[in-house]
């Protein structure tokens, strides 16, 4: 059951990459993997392999499931920036602790968001952001419905929810189903977990699966919706084989249950 005053009670952790993150008492877990980095993690798990296989495209059109402190969207930008490059990117980010996003301004992000200070302060204040080559969204509410409203084709999805034990509506099979009918018919999706259930997941509603790894960083999992021959496969018809057990989350098993 939804409580403010839970959801109001973070605490302040600094991760090996010496970059800032929280840890939330509602979910019982960090914003990030202290290990890897708030910032090292953004752009390894998720930054990095999407840009540069999505390298080609003029557009990019981003879903990042969910704000949270804006780690992602805002290693994009940076990424973006300092690669100088000239692709135009709108992203949409789904997040329901808007007190949250709304602290943002004064949150201890790394130096290397310095110049994109003005958009965290935009984005802290408007939950939007435009100029020529950015637009950024937020979809204030709880994102299992806030998708619903989203008109534009996805090129890339950051799946960075909180841990499928704690978040597991925002893992399910019938999660991914909704995130695959916005998603353009080569779209990509990024995340860290790679539980056989999630990548089952993903790969009963059409997506390929593959590993990726990144230097000091544990490995993690791309999908992509075409195959994508430089990366390493999962032929996941073959893991069911070895591992009888595993099954896709579904919704029922986690519905009237805590968070959403
Ligand atoms: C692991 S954090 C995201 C970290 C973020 N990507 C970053 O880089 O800082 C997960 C976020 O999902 C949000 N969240 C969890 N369930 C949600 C839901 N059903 N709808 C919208 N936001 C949700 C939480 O409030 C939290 O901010």
């Amino acid at each position: 059951m939804y409580d403010a005053n839970l959801r109001a009670q973070k605490e302040l952790v600094l991760c090996e990459d010496g970059t800032n993150t929280l840890y939330s008492k509602e979910f019982n877990e960090p914003y990030h993997s202290t290990k890897d980095g708030a910032l090292h993690e953004s752009l390894e798990k998720h930054v990095k392999p999407s840009l540069s296989l999505k390298e080609n495209q003029d557009k990019l059109t981003i879903l990042d499931i969910c704000f949270g402190l804006g780690y992602n969207t805002f290693a994009t930008l940076y990424h973006i920036k300092k690669y100088k490059l000239k692709t135009k990117v709108h992203i949409l980010s789904p997040e329901f602790d808007e007190e949250l996003v709304r602290s943002l301004d004064t949150f201890d992000f790394p130096s290397e968001f310095e110049n994109i200070k003005h958009i965290i302060k935009a984005i802290s204040q408007d939950l939007f952001y435009k100029d020529e080559q950015f637009k950024i969204e937020i979809l204030l509410g709880d994102a299992r419905t806030s998708i619903a409203h989203i008109k534009e084709k996805i090129d890339i999805v950051y799946q960075d929810a909180f841990s499928p034990a704690h978040n597991p509506l925002l893992w399910t099979y019938e999660w991914f189903k909704d995130v695959r009918t916005l998603c353009k018919e080569d779209a990509i999706l990024t995340t860290y977990s790679t539980a056989a259930a999630i990548r089952l997941g993903l790969y009963e509603n059409g997506f390929y699966i593959f590993v990726h790894r990144a230097e000091m960083m544990r490995y993690s999992t791309v999908a992509s919706l075409e195959m994508v021959e430089e990366l390493e496969y999962i032929d996941m018809e073959l893991k069911k084989i070895r591992n009888t057990e595993a099954r896709s989350m579904k919704d029922e098993d986690y519905l009237g249950n805590m968070h959403s």
